[in-house]
């Protein structure tokens, strides 16, 4: 399948925003596509609960029309007929796409076979991918570590085992389920798989700034950069803006509007959904920890825009101040506090309320 949006895009090249458990939802999918995302992947989605139509399981595969054809629906579970079944439904459902995850390390998903659990039975990978290739009109794509372990690197294998079943492309996170998020990402690894097989690779790993999108390209030959970390409170970054040229009451513009969004999407859950992001928006902001405690303990909409319109008060000092930080001490994306991705139990494991049927 092609990857489009290379054209004007940072590096030439498609940059694509990451699934992310908690954060790829609909409202800020549809963001990051309007400033440049060239693909959306909804978070990853247990195929048990799609099986059971559990209603938050489908909420988080509510999508845009604007999103097509490039919509990923992705999904994650360790038995094969399972995962065929719960494509074919992302199929019924609208995906342009669907996407098997083989990349979550977190041990309730890893540990029971699914997520990078798959990644130590390549075989099994192969029936998975020829049955739902059989199966599908629509391109079915993964996305794999590099192996389980330091001892256990298998992404070449995993990745022509992968086309030879007919997956449309594949999506590499550089790094081991042993690494967690930690350490590097493997950036030859990326290479490797790029040239190991003829379907498109998305590169994924590490990227924190604008210009590491080309970096990524020149070293792994790459079809597509995909960004997690560093995306989140950050669509800019799809175009071609680093965080800190963007003034701040631009942030808080986009800020509002996000809100709105979720709002609009969640209903007043909306505001508790949107604290995570607030809490990104401000990186970099002068005096951000007290304004992250004030804006993820407001208890009400109008509160939490209070709070946003003393900082727009104060934009124009605010970001001379930041300016005169980040000559001292540039901040890192990567490194600032993140919630390990949690892999929420509505998500992951049929508790009763997950599986509370539309
Ligand atoms: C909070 C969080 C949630 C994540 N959820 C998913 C997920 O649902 N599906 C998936 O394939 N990867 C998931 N990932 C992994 C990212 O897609 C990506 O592979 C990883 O963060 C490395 O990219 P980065 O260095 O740009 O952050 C998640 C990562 C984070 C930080």
């Amino acid at each position: 399948m092609p990857v489009y949006g290379s054209e004007g895009a940072p590096g030439n090249v498609p940059v694509i925003l990451a699934p992310m458990d908690g954060y790829s939802d609909l409202p800020f999918r549809k963001l990051c596509r309007e400033y440049g995302s060239a693909m959306s992947y909804t978070e990853f989605v247990a195929v048990e609960a799609i099986r059971h139509g559990a209603k938050k399981a489908l909420k988080m595969l509510d999508f845009d029309p604007s999103e097509q054809p490039q919509l990923s629906f992705q999904i994650f579970g360790p038995n094969e007929s399972d995962i065929v079944e719960a494509a074919k439904r992302c199929e019924q459902m609208g995906a342009g796409i669907v996407d098997l995850n083989m990349g979550c390390s977190v041990p309730n998903v890893s540990g029971r076979g699914a997520g990078a659990g798959l990644l130590r039975d390549p075989a099994k990978i192969g029936r998975i991918f020829n049955a739902m290739s059989r199966a599908l009109r629509i391109p079915v794509t993964g996305k794999i570590r590099i192996g389980w372990d330091a001892q256990s690197l298998n992404h070449v294998e995993v990745a022509r085992v992968m086309q030879d079943n007919g997956a449309a492309l594949i999506a590499v996170h550089g790094r081991t389920k042993e690494q967690k998020y930690t350490g590097h990402a493997n950036w030859d690894a990326i290479a490797e798989v790029k040239q190991a097989v003829r379907i498109p690779v998305i590169g994924n790993g590490d990227v924190r700034r604008v210009e590491d999108i080309a970096r990524m390209k020149a070293h792994t030959g790459c079809d597509g950069v995909m960004i997690a970390r560093a995306a989140i409170g950050n669509p800019w970054i799809f175009s071609g803006r680093n965080r800190e040229e963007v003034l701040l009451r631009d942030v808080t513009r986009l800020m509002r509007r996000h809100l709105e969004m979720n709002l609009r999407h969640y209903g007043d859950y909306g505001l508790i959904l949107f604290r995570k992001y607030a809490a990104r928006y401000i990186i970099g902001v002068p005096g951000a920890a007290e304004l992250r405690r004030a804006l993820v303990t407001a208890p009400s909409v109008d509160i939490f825009l209070d709070h946003l319109a003393g900082l727009e008060s104060r934009a124009d000092e605010l970001d001379q101040q930041a300016l005169e930080m980040r000559l001292r001490q540039p901040a890192d994306p990567l490194t600032e506090t993140l919630p390990e991705p949690s892999c929420a139990a509505s998500r992951c494991e049929l508790i009763p309320e997950a599986l509370s049927v539309v």
